[in-house]
């Protein structure tokens, strides 16, 4: 599980400088826990306790008493941390440690009013179900952050959309865990082969932002363990994250960065973790309680209104003194901080202000977008547009740029904002329209049309445009963010909007961008959709080149779009009477059952039997594909399945075949739903094109989690494999007898 700690470790040798034999931690070629130990071994109690710390906000910094925030760390964070980034903690000039610059980075650099490439939010990319595609995103923004200065990025959103009205669903990357594993992981694998740590963020059940900071999230260990932790899990194994950023909500009643249950059974003992741990801005409620239950790393001090510097020394050192924290405790936060860095080899290679190279990176966030954005609907082929002679273009600004969403998973752009001014232009927004307008790129698609553009406001006007167009394409948008929950439904006259142009032309083609699921209520009038989610940087363009044919759309859905309100797990966002979530008390904090448990998304409309508006996995293409020849292989508790995907239309194309298992009784299984998603692949084939593909399935997809043996479990019965291409179109399947099986939950290892 590890191997890439040490891989990381002899990237670095070969760029490091030259190793100091008083010095041997700076020896690169050292695996990075034995640079980690020989570094501590040599530290003084403050310099220990530095690295337990960071710091953000210099001028409400410079406000710290001096026993809590000595002048010269006010005076160092001042003047190396990156202008409005999102923190600093100090070099240890005299053990040549060097500072730690963290940015945000859930889809591009965040980093004030600076512009940065964008990638299409990250369940977009979830969408493109290619890992490569992931990494590719991860390395791009991991160098811009190089240039930018930065050597932990805050990256690695990965909390389930159990919730999906969560306002932060468009950081994360959809609703089922082993999708989410090898999309996220894929991701910091990117972000750290440039030496750049990468964190994955928020452990967890992080699932709303309403009280976000104080809601309580109940739900059993072995929904959990089969739901979210299990995402974390693949996720951690495939990508090595130096870190773990712990959530800002309860778990069972007790905060993420303090959570034993979380931090030091699941992740350090069972999962062998040899990271560090740090908080989410502002999550730490104590000093001996989170040192001990598991956090190594306090981060940002003084913002977001904390309540107080728990890691510093004032306050470290009395509870070490008093033996409420063992010395060793520190010890290892040191060494798990130490390990980290090491490994991912930023020590050896530091970031390095520069230019940047907009222009290709742009690239990387059109392929990204493009292998992405999901065909819902295309009804009597009126897509890809070739024939029209007249095109209205309709609403979304569309004639300006495209939307992202608003937190610290925001980017600002490369350029203006296409449309400033829009509320909330303060934290956490401003909302950004990225100036790459779907409407000029259009027309450069198709030239020999004419293409006009109405902006939707005036619902009248924009159906007398529609009227005079052989085709009209409607944009609609959402705007979601950090900090807020949204509702399913689209804002203002959109829907409205959607349902007159569609009564005026029989030609309607809706391309939404928004956070996540929306409700459609006018689905059944429009001919074509396009799922664009908030697509980048060249949004614009790849919108325009799906359009048009010039790019086959290969997306499928990384979740479902329900049907209705009514089909949702939960009626409301728990707490969502309290309006102003920041400023509230925490005495009224909500509190939420996920009574669920693991049964999110397709699993949860599969239990109930309810047909969603799109299923998870849907994706629809210019060309057709075919699946036959499935067979699966068991030997011991590894599932092999192999099968051959076929395109069997006239054009190019990217087929995603999915496996899916299905207990044959679920209930007996002791399942959460009547089926998983064991396996899927992104197959890129030519007309009359076939391949044959074989998928291991992780053995934990066919077991429970059992919490009084820590164990996983598979019940001795019958299951069908299932071969599709989208949660509700399975067109084949085998059966197969699976034996009784167990296997620890604990993972090999030191
Ligand atoms: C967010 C994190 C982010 C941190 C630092 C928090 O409010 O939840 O995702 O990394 O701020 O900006």
């Amino acid at each position: 599980m590890f191997r890439g700690w040490m891989l990381a470790a002899a990237a670095g040798t070969m760029m490091a400088a030259s190793a100091d034999p008083a010095m041997p931690w700076l020896d690169p070629a050292t695996p990075a826990e034995q640079r980690a130990a020989a570094a501590m071994a040599a530290m003084t109690l403050d310099e220990k306790l530095t690295l337990i710390l960071s710091y953000s906000e210099p001028d409400n910094l410079d406000k710290e008493p001096e026993d809590i925030v000595p002048a010269a760390v006010k005076a160092e964070v001042r003047a190396k941390m990156v202008p409005q980034s999102a923190g600093y903690l100090p070099a240890i000039p005299r053990l040549k440690i060097p500072g730690q610059w963290f940015g945000d980075a859930s889809i591009g650099v965040h980093v004030g009013n600076l512009g940065r490439t964008a990638l299409p939010s990250s369940l977009t990319t979830a969408a493109s179900f290619d890992p490569a595609v992931a990494e590719t995103g991860g390395k791009m923004i991991a160098g811009e952050a190089r240039l930018t200065g930065f050597n932990i990025l805050l990256a690695g959103g990965i909390n389930l959309a159990r919730e999906p009205r969560n306002g932060r669903n468009f950081e994360y990357v959809g609703e089922d865990p082993l999708l989410a594993g090898e999309m996220v992981g894929s991701a910091i694998r990117g972000v750290q082969s440039m030496h750049i740590v990468s964190t994955i963020k928020h452990f967890a059940i992080n699932d709303q932002e309403t009280h976000r900071k104080t809601v309580n999230a109940t739900i059993s260990t072995e929904a959990m363990r089969q739901s979210e932790l299990l995402a974390f899990e693949l996720a951690i194994e495939k990508g090595n994250p130096a870190s773990v950023m712990c959530s800002y909500n309860l778990i069972n009643g007790i905060w993420g960065c303090e959570n034993d249950y979380l931090l030091n059974k699941t992740l350090k003992h069972d999962w062998k973790y040899k990271g560090y741990v740090m908080a989410d801005w502002g999550a730490v409620h104590s000093t001996a309680d989170a040192a001990n239950n598991g956090l190594d790393q306090f981060t940002g001090y003084p913002c977001c209104g904390m309540k107080g510097a728990y890691f510093a020394p004032k306050y470290f050192k009395p509870a070490l003194a008093s033996g409420q924290i063992p010395p060793a405790r520190l010890d290892d936060m040191v060494k798990r901080i130490l390990t980290g860095l090491y490994a991912s080899g930023t020590f050896d290679d530091p970031p390095v202000p520069g230019p940047i190279d907009f222009a290709k990176d742009f690239q990387v966030s059109q392929n990204a977008a493009e292998q992405s954005l999901v065909l819902l609907k295309n009804e009597g082929g009126l897509l890809p547009l070739k024939t029209a002679k007249t095109i209205a273009v309709i609403g979304g600004h569309a004639d300006k740029g495209v939307l992202s969403g608003g937190g610290s998973g925001n980017v600002m752009p490369v350029g203006e904002n296409a449309v400033p001014g829009l509320e909330p232009v303060n934290w956490p927004g401003p909302v950004v329209y990225i100036p790459s307008p779907p409407l000029a790129a259009l027309k450069a698609e198709l030239p020999g049309a004419a293409i006009g553009y109405d902006d939707g406001s005036d619902i009248g006007r924009a159906v007398e445009a529609a009227k005079k167009a052989d085709v009209a394409v409607v944009f609609v948008t959402k705007f979601n963010t950090e900090a807020f929950d949204g509702a399913l439904e689209l804002d203002g006259n959109q829907d409205q909007l959607v349902a007159a142009v569609a009564k005026a032309n029989p030609n309607v083609i809706v391309v939404t961008e928004t956070g996540g699921a929306i409700l459609m209520p006018w689905l059944g009038d429009v001919k074509a959709v396009l799922g664009a989610f908030y697509p980048g940087a060249s949004g614009g363009k790849a919108i325009a080149r799906v359009l048009t044919g010039k790019v086959n759309p290969s997306g499928h859905l990384p979740i479902s779009f329900p049907a209705g309100n009514e089909q949702l797990a939960h009626a409301v966002v728990a707490g969502r009477d309290v309006p102003d979530i920041m400023t509230a008390d925490p005495a009224a904090a909500a509190a939420i059952t996920y009574d669920e448990g693991a049964a999110i998304g397709y699993k949860w409309y599969d239990a109930k039997g309810f047909k969603p508006l799109f299923a998870f996995g849907h994706g629809l293409s210019y060309t057709s594909f075919a699946t036959s020849d499935l067979t699966a292989v068991l030997q011991g508790n590894a599932l092999t399945v192999s099968f051959t995907v076929k395109n069997t239309g006239k054009l190019a194309g990217k087929a995603v075949p999915q496996i899916y298992l299905a207990p044959v009784d679920y209930k007996a299984a002791g399942w959460e739903a009547p089926k998983r998603l064991v396996g899927f692949s992104k197959v890129a084939l030519k007309p009359g094109e076939a391949r044959s593909i074989t998928l291991k399935v992780d053995p934990r997809l066919l077991a429970t989690y059992a919490t009084s043996a820590n164990s996983w479990q598979v019940a001795e019965g019958s299951y069908r494999i299932l071969l599709g291409q989208a949660s509700d179109a399975l067109a084949q399947t085998v059966e197969l007898r699976l034996p009784a099986a167990s296997w620890s939950a604990v993972h090999a290892g030191p």
